[in-house]
């Protein structure tokens, strides 16, 4: 009999052929999975594909007194409680790598349409408010020759980093213990380690590429932003509660900072009430990895890791 495993939602038909030859595999297939359906279903279940929005908690974790492993589809798993799972021998793997060009790729996006403004000019344009070419309209920062602050040097940082030298922009970093030093080339031309005050106070633009951990629960927080030039751009691509988002609101309004660029939030699919009515805000729905390419790879590699471990093998990404 092949082992049973749940997938939180359909992946795409390639992969999921991979895992049919060698699993049963259940599927949910109505949007994000509710949780009490996620405890009812992973009963009897050897395996659980999740996703970052599938809360795997105690009480799944429990439920599931089969599983030998959760293989979340995403490289952050701050949705899965690991110590519970470790607790009960159950391996818990992400999705790394795969996803790196693509969040560095959007991550640039956002530094480029905030800093010129593009959000605000779209908007402009549709709402049938632009009266044609100004010398002085919505006139943004130039990249060239300024300081790209990245805070957390792991692969996504280090890859957002590698393409500062395109812009011509000088590149400053913070390295944390956790995140340090795993995979990727860590030599960046032009580039300086630096505590987090110092680079919060010196760089135009501050870029975050930090796991959502205790430590970094609003890491950028009102003295954070406070000690940032009045001039300087946060980017967030790496969890929403990294920032505390009503204190970001407060710098925005009170132009302490010039403007800010977010791809996750604190409560997805919520944000601020704040943040939705300041035009020196872009705003859009956690696209970091969301290729089609990039998403069929983490899909790949979750699965592939279901099948590691089903047959015996280690997993090929276990969570550090
Ligand atoms: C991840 O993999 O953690 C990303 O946030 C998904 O886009």
């Amino acid at each position: 009999m092949k082992p049973a495993v749940l997938l939180t939602r359909k992946l795409p038909s390639s992969v999921m052929a991979r895992l049919e030859t060698a699993c049963d595999v259940e599927c949910f297939d109505g949007g994000t999975m509710p949780h009490e359906e996620l405890v009812a279903r992973v009963a009897g279940t050897r395996a659980l594909v999740s996703m970052i929005t599938d809360t795997v908690d105690r009480a799944v974790i429990e439920a599931g007194s089969d599983l030998r492993v959760i293989a979340n589809v995403g490289v952050g798993y701050n949705n899965i409680d690991v110590a519970a799972a470790r607790a009960r021998g159950i391996a818990v793997t992400n999705t790394p790598d795969v996803l790196t060009d693509a969040t560095a790729d959007l991550t640039w996006a956002l530094i480029l349409a905030v800093t010129r403004r593009v959000g605000e000019g779209e908007r402009l344009v549709r709402r049938g408010a632009w009266r044609g070419w100004a010398f002085d309209q919505l006139l943004g920062m130039a990249l060239r020759g300024k300081q790209l602050g990245i805070v957390g040097f792991g692969r996504i940082g280090r890859a957002v980093a590698h393409r500062a030298g395109v812009f011509g922009m000088s590149v400053a970093y913070t390295v944390r213990a956790s995140v340090g030093r795993r995979g990727g080339p860590s030599r960046v031309p032009d580039s300086e380690p630096m505590p987090l005050d110092r680079l919060l106070s010196t760089s135009d633009i501050v870029s975050l590429h930090l796991p959502l951990t205790s430590e970094t629960l609003h890491l950028i927080d009102q003295p954070a932003l406070a000690r940032m030039k009045r001039t300087a751009y946060v980017i967030n691509t790496s969890r929403g509660a990294v920032v505390d988002e009503a204190a970001l609101a407060w710098a925005l309004t009170n132009r302490l900072i010039a403007g800010a660029a977010l791809d996750v939030y604190e409560r997805e699919p919520l944000v601020h009430p704040d943040l939705m009515t300041l035009e020196n805000v872009l705003l859009v729905p956690h696209l970091g990895s969301a290729t089609t390419e990039t998403r069929t790879a983490m899909a790949d590699l979750a699965v592939r890791n279901v099948v590691a471990v089903l047959t015996g093998q280690p997993p090929l990404t276990p969570v550090p």
